[in-house]
């Protein structure tokens, strides 16, 4: 898309993203349990919006919209109608038009889609938060609410983990069409840890992963999918997070940086989006994303960009395969050299292109509809010196973002430049 205004993005705000394995996520062995609770679907989309508006200094009466990306708040926690739930993070949204927008994992993408559009129609200044608690359901049942992303009535019935599954498909598919072994795709996963281990926000902070635990299923990291087709192509490691968070940024016209006293210099510019939604259940090659690429070429066109202009990205690695064929679809690698990008070291912190450098949805964890939103957000802190221990050495210039809903169905692509 291209814009009619110029799009800035003025800061934003991450919130520790928990789950299993995190040390702050209460369960029932951990000391504080029955002391303290995990905080919920509010808590996570209140702290967010507040620590948003306290890092950038921007006022709730400033903001003309909001929109607010959540995949499943009914299903995991009774709770709908999160524009109205925003509003009480703040008496300055009392009265403002706030909506919540959904598109699976993609919830956080669409968002910050739908904020552009109003600046580029005649709004100045939108926020756009994104939150999710998935925790209060066990890992089987919640994989039956996630499922409700896919085409429910033919794809519900590959296994009980079913994203989980439509991905080991896919893993599958490219291992049997390429010469690429189940230890070459480890080292997405490896990265990640690596990257997440540097992350004081990142869910699985604490967990080390070896190459060699991450290379084949043991006692530790098995294969879990009952499809007896599927099973020996996806292991725990392999997936992301089931994680709690949120994620919350603002965005702003030239007019609008004027109102809230800001300059492009202390900002992050959209230049671009692209945004593809293909038909629900019918996925016609299992080796690529078809339509990632779509909104992808979309986004470098109207931004002017290519693959070798990007010098940090954040992509959709809800598995180790969507990141190796995130990376295919963007150009950074050609079909079927996916992993070996990552293997070769260029999409880690001190690679030509690092990609996750927070440590992506696999260890920086995955509460969906905050995904799409922290993605903006990581490539603005990494433009902005933000980045603490995973800092990368040389300031990035020019960055991009890929999140995608359901298995390659809604894909939104950002271009971005740092001023
Ligand atoms: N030995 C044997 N089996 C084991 C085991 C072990 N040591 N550990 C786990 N398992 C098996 C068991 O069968 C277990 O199920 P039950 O406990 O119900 O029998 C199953 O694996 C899951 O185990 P846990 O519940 O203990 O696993 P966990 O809580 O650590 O979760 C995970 C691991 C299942 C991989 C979980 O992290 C997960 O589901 N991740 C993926 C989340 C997901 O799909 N997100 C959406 C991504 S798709 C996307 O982004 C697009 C979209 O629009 C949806």
């Amino acid at each position: 898309m291209k814009f009619r205004r110029r799009i800035f993005v003025v800061g934003g705000a991450i919130t520790p993203f928990i789950g299993k394995h995190n040390p702050d996520f209460i369960w029932k062995k951990h000391p504080d349990f029955g002391k303290k609770e995990n905080p919920t679907l509010e808590g996570h989309l209140t702290a967010a919006i507040t620590a948003c508006l306290e890092n950038t200094g921007v006022q709730a009466s400033a903001i003309d919209k909001g929109y607010i990306g959540n995949f499943a708040g009914e299903l995991f926690c009774h709770q709908g109608h999160l524009g109205s739930m925003a509003v009480r993070a703040d008496s300055g949204f009392d009265g403002k038009p706030f909506m919540r927008v959904e598109g699976a994992c993609a919830s956080g993408g669409l968002g910050l889609v739908a904020a552009i559009d109003a600046l580029n129609a005649m709004s100045d200044v939108a926020i756009v938060a994104g939150a999710e608690v998935q925790t209060t359901v066990s890992a089987r049942d919640g994989a039956a609410h996630l499922a409700t992303a896919s085409h429910w009535e033919s794809e519900r019935g590959l296994d009980e983990f079913t994203f989980p599954a439509t991905f080991a498909r896919r893993s599958k598919a490219y291992r049997q069409k390429y010469d690429v072994s189940e230890a070459d795709m480890a080292h997405v996963v490896v990265k990640a840890y690596d990257n997440a281990n540097k992350n004081p926000l990142a869910h699985m902070k604490t967990v080390n992963m070896t190459l060699e635990n991450a290379s084949a299923p043991n006692d530790r990291n098995p294969n879990f999918l009952a499809n007896e087709d599927l099973h020996d192509f996806l292991k725990v490691s392999d997936c992301s997070q089931v994680s709690d968070g949120g994620a919350a940024v603002i965005l702003a016209t030239e007019e609008g940086l004027k109102k809230l006293g800001k300059t492009p210099a202390d900002c992050i510019e959209v230049l671009s989006y692209g945004h593809a939604t293909a038909a629900l259940g019918r996925v016609n090659d299992y080796t690529a994303f078809d339509n990632g690429r779509a909104s992808i070429t979309e986004a470098y066109n109207d931004a002017g960009i290519s693959a070798s202009d990007i010098q940090v990205a954040e992509v959709h690695d809800c598995f180790n395969i969507a990141e190796i064929l995130m990376y295919e679809a963007m150009g950074l690698a050609d079909a079927g050299k996916g992993a070996f990008f990552a293997k070769e070291g260029h999409s880690s912190l001190t690679g030509k292109t690092p990609v996750n450098t927070g440590g992506g949805l696999m260890a920086f964890g995955h509460p969906v509809g905050a995904t799409g939103v922290k993605q903006l957000l990581e490539i603005y802190r990494q433009m902005k010196g933000l980045c603490g221990d995973y800092q990368l050495a040389s300031i990035p210039t020019t960055g991009f973002t890929s999140n995608m809903g359901g298995d390659d169905r809604t894909t939104v692509s950002l271009a971005l430049r740092n001023l």
